[in-house]
C-alpha cells in the first residue's frame, strides 16, 4: 500500500491527529444531514479513538440525526468496561443528545453467532455508511478482522469471530464488505506500538487493514516517520 498526501495525514502528536479526525467527522456529519437528513457513522473500538470521541462532545452537530454503529464489539455483557460500546458512551455518546435507538449496540445474550446475525439484520437498513472510523492493531488487524482468521474472508455484513488473538476470544465484527461500503473512511493509528506494522503496510504487507478501500490514514510521528 503506497501512501501519499491524499492517503496519509501525518501530525506531530496523537492529540493533533485526534483533532483532525474529529473535524472530519463534524464536516461529514453536516454534509450527510444536509443531503440525506441522516449520518450513519461506524465507530472504532480500542483505546486510540477515545480522545477523538471526547473532542466531539462539544461539537455542534444534529445529534438527533446521527446513527452510531460499531465496527466491532467484544463478546461481553452490556455495561462491561471492556466493551467498545462502553468506551464510546463514556467518552461521547452519553454526553450528547443521541436518540437511544440510534446507538446500534451489539448484544451477546443469545451468543456470538446470534449477535452477528441480529447485527447484520440491522445493518441492512443502511445503504452506505457515511463515515467509517477504524483503528489498527500491532498485527495489522482492524475491527475484529484478524490475520488468518476465517472471519476475514466472510461475505457477511457482520461476522462472529472466534479465537481472537486479542482478548476476549469471541467478538462480532463488521465484515470487510460492510467496512468498505462507505462514503469516507479514516484509519487512526498513533503511538510507537503501531510504527513497525505501519512501515510493513507501506512496504506492501498483505494484512487485514490493508484491505480497507479508499481509506485516509491519520498518524502521528510516534507511529510514522517518513525518513
Ligand atoms: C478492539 C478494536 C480493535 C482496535 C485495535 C487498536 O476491539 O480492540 O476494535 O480493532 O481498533 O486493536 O486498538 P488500540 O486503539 O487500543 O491500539
Amino acid at each position: 500500500m503506497s501512501f501519499d498526501a491524499s492517503t496519509l495525514k501525518h501530525f506531530d502528536t496523537a492529540q493533533q491527529a485526534a483533532a483532525f479526525v474529529a473535524e472530519q467527522i463534524v464536516s461529514a456529519c453536516k454534509k450527510a444531514v444536509e443531503q440525506r437528513d441522516v449520518f450513519h457513522w461506524v465507530l472504532a473500538g480500542g483505546s486510540t479513538p477515545e480522545l477523538c470521541y471526547r473532542l466531539l462532545r462539544d461539537a455542534d452537530l444534529p445529534w438527533g440525526k446521527v446513527h452510531c454503529w460499531f465496527g466491532d464489539e467484544r463478546a461481553l455483557p452490556a455495561g462491561d468496561p471492556q466493551r467498545n460500546e462502553t468506551m464510546a458512551r463514556l467518552a461521547l455518546l452519553d454526553h450528547v443528545p443521541m436518540l437511544a435507538g440510534h446507538i446500534h449496540a451489539i448484544h451477546f445474550n443469545q451468543g456470538t453467532e446470534a449477535a452477528a446475525i441480529a447485527y447484520a439484520r440491522q445493518m441492512k437498513e443502511v445503504s452506505t455508511f457515511d463515515f467509517v472510523l477504524l483503528g489498527m492493531g500491532e498485527d495489522g488487524h482492524t475491527a475484529s478482522l484478524f490475520p488468518n482468521n476465517p472471519a476475514l474472508e466472510s461475505a457477511e455484513l457482520a461476522v462472529p469471530v472466534y479465537q481472537s488473538p486479542k482478548p476476549p476470544l469471541e467478538r462480532v465484527s463488521m465484515g470487510l464488505k460492510a467496512l468498505n461500503n462507505h462514503q469516507q473512511c479514516m484509519i487512526l493509528a498513533t503511538g510507537s506500538s503501531k510504527k513497525e506494522v505501519l512501515k510493513n503496510i507501506s512496504l506492501g504487507a498483505p494484512l487485514p487493514v490493508s484491505r480497507i478501500d479508499r481509506a485516509v490514514w491519520v498518524v502521528d510521528t510516534a507511529a510514522w516517520s517518513n525518513k
